[in-house]
């Protein structure tokens, strides 16, 4: 039975979502039908499409009351609304409908786990938000929450571990057919960690672990988790809060985590071997992945940073994206990402120079545009002195434009949008470092109209980095301090 506030939130969202033209939009990252977007939500494959769910607020371009909106996808780049999945509707989620997964039962159907939250009064006017995990099953467009509801809940966390941080639950199948999720939560020392539990049906949970904890590093509460095997290894995901930064691995505020290592199923334990950061840009958090028909593990996060939020207004129709999907593998023991391989079927208008001799500004025919895959080679020149600095500007016109600039001799790459028409006083730059054999370096870059995102060499790191500058800043230039040279391939998307 749909309930009022889901009837009105789906009514709401299909007469607003008109509205916005879709040259307001990103071509091909996922925007909110009309308003909010924050974490990805319930990425899965079923019935023989992807389904991505995400925090949603239809009614204004600000975070609210968390709906789930929905929408699904043949090649993960071409999305097509369903409507809204979840509305803030029982006493147990009135107060939000917070991340969560989904995975796929043996009759069919589509079974979603989320954290509810309800606000509990404490004393005067203090209130303090209790958190639980919920599910829903449905057939990919209607959800239906169960009556069990809540399904995980106070009296399943360990103890001294807090109820008002309790949340994110991230599902999956395993090999025996039974389940199993990982969910954030915060220890009583105030920090984060990661709890297991297992199901055999998927309705019925309970604890088995403290899968992770962050033992005073990486942050204070853990959001988003996500855990999988990966190529003979298993990989932890998480989005810490209240980061201090380490070096240029880690940065203030809210960052992403990845740590590689073994698991022991038996016992619920899990053997860190290697961490680092999933993306060394500005706008990345509470990255998901889902299992693909044919074995790849895909990832996408919201490709946004909650302190960066101001960049854009409350007037603007729509706030949040999602990243590119990138697939993912392991090489050495680090995680490599690489833009889905579906995106080379939209490669079209190709632009190719070799061996260009970069010294000061140079400007290239053809070389423009906002939705672009262009893939960059630079390295010094024979029997000349290294080059002291190189950088790419693109969404660039006579006021504006993001840069990318590298520096070989401290092996130092730079995003920089502090040009790109932002007014606030906001981070506008990050810098990463990179390997770079003899000043040579090999770049991906992937725009879409209000984005970019930089692979670096095979995929080892990624930066990304949300811009709002105006559509007609098309231009695209090179520039070194010293000589440079380049070969670039450029295809519009
Ligand atoms: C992460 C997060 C989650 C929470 C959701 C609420 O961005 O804070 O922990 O479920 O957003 O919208």
């Amino acid at each position: 039975m749909t309930s009022q506030t889901l009837r009105e939130a789906r009514k709401y969202e299909e007469a607003s979502g008109k509205l916005i033209r879709e040259e307001e939009r990103p071509d091909f990252h996922l925007t909110p039908r009309t308003g909010w977007m924050n974490d990805p939500n319930g990425f899965s494959y079923y019935k023989g499409q992807y389904h991505m769910f995400y925090q949603y607020y239809p009614y204004e371009s600000k975070w609210g009351p968390m709906h789930w909106g929905h929408a699904v996808s043949n090649d993960l780049l071409h999305w097509e609304y369903l409507p809204c999945a979840l509305a803030p509707d029982e006493a147990y989620d009135r107060d939000g409908c917070f991340s969560g997964s989904a995975v796929v039962l043996p009759d069919g159907r589509h079974l979603l786990m989320y954290t509810g939250v309800l606000k509990e009064h404490e004393e005067r006017d203090i209130y303090r938000e209790v958190q639980t995990q919920c599910i829903a099953v449905g057939d990919g467009i209607d959800y239906e929450k169960c009556e069990q509801n809540p399904v995980i809940g106070e009296k399943d966390i360990p103890e001294g571990s807090s109820r008002f941080d309790f949340r994110d639950p991230k599902m999956w199948k395993k090999a025996d057919g039974t389940y199993a999720c990982v969910v954030g939560n915060r220890p009583a020392d105030g920090s984060g960690q990661i709890l297991l539990y297992n199901s055999a049906d998927g309705f019925h949970w309970k604890f088995k672990s403290v899968l992770a904890s962050n033992h005073g590093r990486f942050g204070k509460m853990w959001e988003c988790p996500d855990f999988f095997e990966l190529d003979g290894k298993w990989v932890l995901l998480t989005s810490p809060q209240d980061m201090l930064p380490q070096g240029f691995e880690y940065h203030n505020g809210n960052g992403t985590l990845c740590m590689v290592g073994d698991y022991n199923e038996e016992d619920g334990t899990f053997i860190e071997m290697h961490n680092q950061s999933v993306d060394y840009g500005i706008d990345f958090y509470a990255p998901q992945t889902v299992l693909a028909p044919d074995g790849r593990r895909i990832m996408i996060g919201w490709m946004q940073n909650w302190d960066s939020c101001s960049m854009r207004s409350p007037e603007d129709p729509w706030f949040g994206q999602m990243s590119l999907p990138r697939e993912l593998s392991l090489k050495n023991g680090r995680l490599y990402q690489r833009p889905v391989r579906e995106l080379d079927a939209m490669r079209h208008g190709k632009v190719e120079y070799t061996d260009v001799a970069v010294s000061g500004v140079v400007k290239l025919d053809g070389m423009k545009g906002r939705r672009v895959d262009m893939e960059l080679a630079v390295r010094p020149v024979d029997g000349e002195d290294l080059y002291q600095k190189f950088a790419v500007r693109f969404a660039q016109d006579d006021t504006c434009y993001t840069s990318l600039s590298f520096r070989p001799r401290e092996s130092i790459l730079k995003v920089d949008r502090k040009s790109s028409g932002s007014r606030r006083a906001i981070i506008h730059q990050r810098r990463a470092l990179v390997n770079n054999p003899n000043g040579e370096l090999r770049l991906r870059i992937i725009l879409d109209r209000f984005s970019v995102e930089v692979f670096v060499g095979d995929g080892e790191q990624v930066l990304t980095a949300t811009m709002y500058t105006k559509q007609e800043a098309d231009g695209i230039s090179f520039f070194a301090d010293g000589t440079a040279n380049i070969d670039v391939v450029k295809y519009e998307l």
